[in-house]
């Protein structure tokens, strides 16, 4: 039955693109996490500021960011409940050290954005 073939050969083309436009797109730092960190964490995360000076993490660029703190990294690539920032963000510490520091935590949004980003790597771009 050569119609019935090509019938459902067509309804999987149909289906099988839909499948890919909901494909979640993909999170990078550049475009998805800067953002983010712009608007919770930067007043305290760069040079000369408080959170910046106490714990020597700058959050001026990806690399500062993959740098961590001066003891060592706050990300662990492949895995958000490893990575403190993560932890921190998700309100998974002691309330007295969660980040943003005293301030509006961040949206359930934007820390599954952070979530998925490290997850899948923590890539920049
Ligand atoms: C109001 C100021 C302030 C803001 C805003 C802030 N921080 Fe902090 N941050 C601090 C201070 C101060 C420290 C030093 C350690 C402490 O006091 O807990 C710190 C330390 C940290 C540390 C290191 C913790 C450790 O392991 O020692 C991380 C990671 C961190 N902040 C992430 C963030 C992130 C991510 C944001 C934004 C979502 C953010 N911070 C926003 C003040 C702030």
């Amino acid at each position: 039955m050569p119609l019935a073939v090509l019938l459902i050969v067509a309804a999987c083309l149909v289906a099988c693109d839909k499948a890919e436009q909901l494909q979640p797109q993909k999170v990078t730092y550049a475009s998805d996490v800067e953002p983010i960190m712009q608007k919770h964490c930067a007043e305290c995360h760069m040079a000369g500021k408080k959170g910046a000076e106490a714990s020597g993490f700058l959050m001026d660029s990806y690399e500062s960011v993959m740098k961590g703190t001066r003891f060592g990294p706050v990300i662990d690539p492949g895995s958000a409940i490893s990575s403190s920032l993560y932890i921190l963000v998700a309100g998974k510490a002691d309330l007295t050290i969660n980040m943003p520091h005293g301030k509006d935590p961040l949206s359930t949004e934007e820390i599954e954005t952070i979530r998925v980003w490290i997850e899948k790597g923590a890539v920049e771009n």
